[in-house]
């Protein structure tokens, strides 16, 4: 939640060139290809505002102080503001995208907040948790603060400590001693960054808890909540560990822990390029990203095997006795990676014979979990920031838990404290509503439970290598579907109107139902559940009325257990009291159209891994629905991208 970014570049002298379209007019790029620092936060924020969109705003250090400009509401609003009062052009800079926790989406709660008499500018990622109690210090020192945030509070005791350093005729850097004293006086969860005045040339940023990477350039530094908000001007990055500082300047990068002690990060290379993370002629990034879906899963099957047709993860670097001596799975996840969890559990119990159980991140930790040392616990997470899965990540390893995280964003803070971690190769999801990330996630799960099996002696080479060439399969089935999806788009624009859609699924069609239904939930803002079609006589089956659609994910006739026939029952059941089905089939399973309103057919495939196909008609039908109803698919209301707080 929130985006932030921060820059500072040295002058080489200045031109006249206009960056962009975010924020016309607004600043520089000198002739030498100098950046505005203007330029950079805005095209930073126009890439994190996937993180939150309440309000947006700037701040940059000018020949007259500090200058800020800040907006409820979306970028837009923000670029309008810069193009009616134009800032000065400068080398130092600070912006934020909000998603609010403490107080409304208005201009006067939008960051950055002033402090010091306006000479110190602030902006937050995070909760305070201890503003209140700081706020009454503040306020009896004579301070007064004019917003509802916690961070206002944040950049008061961080000009307070400042001005004490000031009067009390300390030399140096002060800005960072200042940080580095108020960060030891929150708590709660925060990355926070500042500029003053009198130290142009200078951000200094402090992080527990919170998102925050180092960018590296020449002559100039970034600061970026991931890699998206300077990936326009750098692939150089560093992660930083916990409860550090760090000061950038034109040429150098100084990372202190919260008392000063010089702290180390880790440089990586970032793979992403800028043009991954556009929309490549689609009208939304969810379009592109369900687009990319083929590229998605078969990036993650990438490079996973040797010659010889053996899996090898080499990113596992968890020992292999610990890995044979596992004897129970738990999949911690949230919303969609959650359901990748949940599809996974059916592949990982009947490949590896190991009990898995799935349980979201935030109820895992509080009801006192049985896990021990042989217990591997998987985090699943395409952001690795969720903190209610990191979290509970922290609480498994202190329990000896092993955790290997699902993730799909290097550098970012869940992969960093578990044990180990199976990339997916997605490539950056902006979208909210997630969609690659989900066939991702599954793909790299099922590789783990491969893997697992492969080590535990439970499949045989051969079996092995059936189910990689079925999963290398998948992305041209993938493509197919994406290639004759005009049918489900029409009807998802039909259904505008519907008030609430069921989804029904059993088996791993049971949670792909329920991912069906979240979709439209976060997109469209209407009814929608996903129930094991099994459960519907035990009581939702009296939802049914004249005119209900419901979504039914039809298990393969060829699937074992009778489970179509059954699934079939159920859709003739619910068709007796008035609904309007509409099912998503196998190709060839001709018994379905007697039953259907509607039906759509994906690729044959094994049971296992149907939910690689079965979901991407579910993601275009609620696409086209919330398209029709004309809302922001890529970023719908009340929603952050990367759930950073609890
Ligand atoms: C899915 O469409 C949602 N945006 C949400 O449920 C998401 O999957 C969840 O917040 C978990 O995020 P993560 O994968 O980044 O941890």
């Amino acid at each position: 939640m929130c985006g932030i970014v921060g820059y500072v570049g040295r002058d080489r002298g200045q031109g006249s060139s206009v960056l962009d379209s975010v924020a016309p007019a607004v600043d520089q790029e000198s002739a030498d290809g100098q950046h505005g620092a203007l330029d950079v936060v805005m095209e930073g924020l126009r890439r994190l505002e996937y993180r939150g969109y309440d309000s947006a705003g700037v701040a940059v250090i000018t020949a007259d102080g500090i200058e800020s400009r800040k907006k409820a509401g979306k970028l837009t609003n923000l670029v309008e503001e810069l193009a009616a009062d134009p800032l000065p052009r400068s080398l130092t800079g600070i912006g934020h995208t909000r998603w609010a926790t403490h107080g409304g989406p208005t201009d006067q709660n939008a960051h950055p907040h002033l402090a010091d008499g306006g000479k110190l500018a602030l902006i937050h990622n995070g909760i305070i948790e201890n503003y209140a109690e700081l706020k009454a210090e503040l306020t009896g020192e004579g301070l007064t603060f004019l917003s509802d945030t916690d961070t206002e509070v944040a950049a008061g005791l961080v000009g307070y400590l400042y001005r004490g350093l000031v009067e009390s005729g300390a030399q140096g850097d002060l800005l960072t001693l200042a940080l580095q004293q108020a960060c030891q006086r929150l708590h709660g969860a925060f990355t926070l960054l500042a500029i003053h005045q009198d130290q142009p040339g200078t951000v200094v940023a402090g992080r527990r808890n919170s998102p925050l990477v180092v960018g590296l350039g020449d002559g100039e530094n970034f600061l970026g909540s991931d890699v998206s908000g300077f990936i326009d001007f750098t692939r150089r990055a560093v992660e930083l560990g916990q409860d550090q500082i760090v000061t950038i300047t034109p040429d150098d990068v100084t990372i202190t822990d919260f008392f000063g002690a010089p702290a180390e990060g880790t440089e990586f290379h970032v793979s992403w390029d800028a043009a991954a993370a556009e929309k490549g002629g689609f009208e939304s990034f969810m379009e592109k990203e369900i687009h990319d879906q083929p590229d998605a899963v078969g990036q993650t099957l990438l490079g996973r095997s040797d010659v010889s047709g053996r899996l090898v993860l080499d990113e596992l670097r968890i020992d292999e006795s610990i890995l044979r001596s596992v004897d129970k799975i738990v999949v911690l996840a949230c919303g969609t990676s959650a359901y990748a969890g949940q599809v996974a559990k059916y592949a990982i119990e009947h490949w590896c014979r190991i009990p898995t159980e799935v349980e979201l991140s935030h109820e895992f930790r509080y009801r006192d979990p049985i896990v021990n040392e042989k217990t591997l616990v998987v985090a699943i997470s395409q952001s690795g920031e969720t903190m209610d899965t990191l979290m509970a990540v922290r609480y498994a390893r202190e329990q000896g838990a092993k955790v290997v995280a699902i993730c799909n964003t290097n550098g970012s803070t869940i992969p960093r404290e578990s044990d180990a971690v199976l990339y997916t190769h997605a490539g950056p999801e902006i979208a909210v509503a997630s969609t690659k990330a989900f066939l991702a996630q599954i793909t790299a799960a099922y590789l783990l439970g491969l893997y697992l099996a492969q080590l535990r002696g439970n499949k045989f080479r051969d079996e092995i290598a059936d189910v990689l060439a079925d999963l290398a399969e998948i992305p041209a089935k993938i493509q197919a579907i994406l290639d004759d999806a005009e049918k489900i788009k029409q009807l998802g624009a039909d259904m505008a109107n519907a008030k609430s859609v069921l989804f029904l699924g059993r088996h791993v069609g049971f949670p792909v139902a329920m991912e069906g239904a979240l979709k439209l939930k976060e997109l469209a803002y209407i009814h929608a559940e996903g129930f094991a079609a099994g459960e519907l006589k035990h009581g939702p089956i009296a939802l049914i009325e004249e005119g209900q659609p419901v979504v039914v994910v039809m298990p393969s006739p060829r699937a074992r257990d009778s489970l179509h026939a059954k699934v079939v029952s159920n859709v003739q059941e619910i068709r007796a009291r008035g609904a309007v089905t509409i099912v998503i089939a196998e190709e060839g399973d001709t018994s379905v159209a007697a039953y259907s309103e509607h039906v759509f057919y994906v690729p044959a495939s094994p049971t296992l891994l149907a939910p690689l196909l079965t979901t991407v008609p579910l993601q275009i039908f609620a696409l086209a629905l919330a398209s029709a109803k004309g809302y922001d698919v890529d970023q719908p209301r009340n929603l952050a991208k990367s759930v950073t707080v609890e």
